[in-house]
C-alpha cells in the first residue's frame, strides 16, 4: 500500500502510559521538582504514589528497551489539573540520573495506578494530624498541605521537615508560603482553617533558625514548647511518617511509645509510615 503523507510525518511512537514534562525547577543540586501532565481519567488520593520513570538502556544482546519505574509520591493535590514530583538527584542511581535533566516537552512514563498509606482513609478521626518529614519524604505532604479534607478532618495541622541543609528546606518553605499566600488556595482551604498550620523546619548539618533531628526536638520536649502543644496523646493526635528509613523507624517507635498505633487502608487507627524514594 501507498505511503500517504499523514504516514510519513507521524512522530516517533510514544512511550507506553506517556505523559509530557510542563515544568521543571531545581532546587539544590540534589533536589528538583517537576510538574506533568494528568492522564484524563486518573483518580487519586492525596498523599498516594504512583510508579513513574524513563525508558531505560538497550540491552546489549536483544536491543530491548524496558521502562526503568520507581515509586514517587504525587506532590500534587488531587484538585490540580497537573501532577507534580519532587525527587533527589543521585548521580549515579539508575532512574535518577537520567530523570534530573528531564526538560518542558519531553516525556515521562507514568504508570495510572496511585496506591499508599499516608491517606485520610488510614487514620481514625482526631483533633490533631502531625506530618514528619525527612528529605524528599517531604512529597506526599506537600499534596496533603494542599487538599481541603486536611483542614475540614482537624483543629491543628502541624508538619515538621527535617533536612542535612537549609537549602532542602526551600521547598517546603515556599509551598507552605504558597497555601498561606495563594488567593485561590486561600480561597479553597480557607483563612480560618489556614490559620491551623504549623510548619516546623529543621536542619541537621547546617546553621538554621532551629537545628537538631525532630526526634531528638521531640525527645526533649523543645518541639513541643517551640510548637505550643502536648506530646503526642493517642485520644487526639494522628500522624503521617515519611522520611529515610532510619527515621521511620526511630519515629515509628515513638509514636507507639506515645501510645499511638499503627493504622492501614483496612483498619484505620492512629498513625501511617512511607519511605520516601531513594534512588
Ligand atoms: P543527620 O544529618 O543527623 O543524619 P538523609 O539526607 O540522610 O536522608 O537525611 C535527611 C535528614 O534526616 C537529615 O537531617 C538526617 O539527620 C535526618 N535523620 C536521619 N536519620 C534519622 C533518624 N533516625 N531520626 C531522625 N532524623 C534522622
Amino acid at each position: 500500500t501507498p505511503v500517504t503523507e499523514a504516514q510519513k510525518i507521524k512522530p516517533v511512537p510514544t512511550l507506553p502510559d506517556a505523559q509530557t514534562v510542563t515544568e521543571v525547577k531545581h532546587w539544590t543540586d540534589r533536589l528538583f521538582s517537576f510538574r506533568c501532565t494528568r492522564p484524563a481519567s486518573m483518580r487519586f488520593r492525596s498523599g498516594e504514589f504512583v510508579m513513574i520513570g524513563l525508558m531505560g538502556d538497550p540491552d546489549p544482546k536483544t536491543g530491548k528497551q524496558k521502562p526503568l519505574l520507581r515509586a514517587y509520591s504525587i506532590a500534587s493535590p488531587s484538585w490540580d489539573e497537573e501532577l507534580e514530583f519532587y525527587s533527589i538527584k543521585v548521580q549515579d542511581g539508575p532512574l535518577t540520573s537520567k530523570l534530573q535533566h528531564i526538560q518542558p516537552g519531553d516525556e515521562i512514563i507514568l504508570r495510572p495506578k496511585p496506591v499508599g498509606t499516608l491517606v485520610h482513609d488510614a487514620l481514625l478521626p482526631g483533633k490533631r494530624i502531625w506530618f514528619f518529614a525527612t528529605g524528599t519524604g517531604f512529597a506526599p505532604f506537600a499534596s496533603l498541605l494542599r487538599d481541603p479534607q486536611t483542614y475540614e478532618d482537624y483543629d491543628e495541622v502541624i508538619i515538621t521537615h527535617t533536612c542535612r541543609e537549609a537549602g532542602e528546606l526551600v521547598y517546603g518553605a515556599e509551598l507552605i508560603e504558597g497555601i498561606k499566600n495563594d488567593e485561590l488556595l486561600r480561597e479553597l482551604i480557607g483563612d480560618e482553617n489556614l490559620a491551623k498550620l504549623k510548619y516546623y523546619p529543621t536542619t541537621t548539618r547546617e546553621e538554621s533558625p532551629k537545628m537538631g533531628r525532630i526526634t531528638d526536638l521531640m525527645r526533649s520536649g523543645e518541639a513541643f514548647t517551640d510548637l505550643g502543644v502536648e506530646p503526642l496523646n493517642p485520644e487526639t493526635d494522628r500522624a503521617m511518617i515519611c522520611g529515610n528509613l532510619a527515621f521511620n523507624l526511630e519515629l515509628k517507635e515513638m509514636l507507639e511509645d506515645y501510645g499511638l498505633e499503627e493504622g492501614a487502608n483496612s483498619d484505620p487507627k492512629h498513625y501511617v509510615v512511607e519511605k520516601a524514594f531513594l534512588d
